[in-house]
C-alpha cells in the first residue's frame, strides 16, 4: 500500500470535518469536534508508531521527522484543551482555529516537502511495507476504539488522555537527543514557530 495515499486521504478526511466545523453550530460543533480529535489522534498514533520512527534514520528526512513530532505534540495538546469545553464559546472558536491552523500548516509540511523527500530517501519495497503496516495498525486501533467506547461509554475518554500522555513523553525524549537540529529548524521556519507561540500563548 502506498503510505501517502494512506496519509493524504486522513488529510482529506480531516479538512472536511473543519469545513464542517465552521457552519455547525451548539451541540453538533462538539460532535464534529469530537470527530476530529478522534481522526487526529489516531492519525498521529500511526505516523508517530510507524512513519516517523523510519524517516528519522535518513540525513534527508531526519530534521522534518523531529519537527513533525513536535508539531503533533502542539496539535494534541489543543486537542486535549478543546476536549474540556462543555460549550463553544467565542474563545472555544479562537482556539479551534488556531488547531485548525496548526494542522493545516502540518499537513502542508508533509505533503510538499516531508513526503517527497521520503521517497527520495526510501526504497520502494520500504515505504510499501509501512503503508502495509500503518493501515493494519489504523485497523486494529479503530477496531480496539469502537469496544473500548461500548464498554466505558459512561466514562468519559479516561483511557484516551491517558495514552496521550504517553505518546507525548515518547516525543518529548526523541526530540531530547537532538536538540541542534530542532533548534535549527526553528529558526528556518518562521511563519511556523510563530503560530506554535500563538498556539502556546492560549495554552
Ligand atoms: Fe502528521
Amino acid at each position: 500500500m502506498d503510505p501517502f495515499e494512506l496519509l493524504k486521504a486522513d488529510h482529506r478526511k480531516v479538512e472536511q470535518l473543519f469545513t464542517e466545523l465552521e457552519s455547525a453550530t451548539g451541540k453538533k460543533k462538539l460532535d464534529v469536534f469530537a470527530q476530529i480529535r478522534m481522526e487526529l489522534e489516531l492519525h498521529a498514533q500511526i505516523e508517530e508508531k510507524i512513519f516517523y520512527p523510519a524517516l528519522e534514520e535518513p540525513k534527508e528526512t531526519h530534521e522534518l521527522a523531529l519537527e513533525a513530532y513536535e508539531e503533533h505534540a502542539v496539535v494534541k495538546d489543543l486537542l486535549k484543551q478543546l476536549g474540556r469545553a462543555r460549550s463553544a464559546d467565542e474563545e472555544w472558536e479562537a482556539q479551534a482555529k488556531v488547531l485548525q491552523e496548526n494542522v493545516e500548516h502540518h499537513v502542508q509540511e508533509e505533503e510538499n516537502e516531508l513526503f517527497e523527500k521520503a521517497e527520495s530517501a526510501l526504497e520502494e519495497e520500504e515505504l510499501e511495507q509501512l503503508g502495509e503496516r500503518m493501515a493494519a495498525e489504523k485497523e486494529k486501533k479503530q477496531s480496539s476504539a469502537g469496544k473500548a467506547s461500548k464498554k466505558s461509554s459512561k466514562k468519559s475518554g479516561t483511557s484516551k488522555s491517558a495514552s496521550k500522555g504517553a505518546s507525548r513523553s515518547t516525543a518529548a525524549k526523541r526530540t531530547g537527543g537532538s536538540k541542534k537540529s530542532s533548534k535549527k529548524s526553528s529558526k528556518s521556519s518562521g511563519s511556523k514557530s510563530r503560530s506554535k507561540k500563538s498556539a502556546a500563548k492560549k495554552r
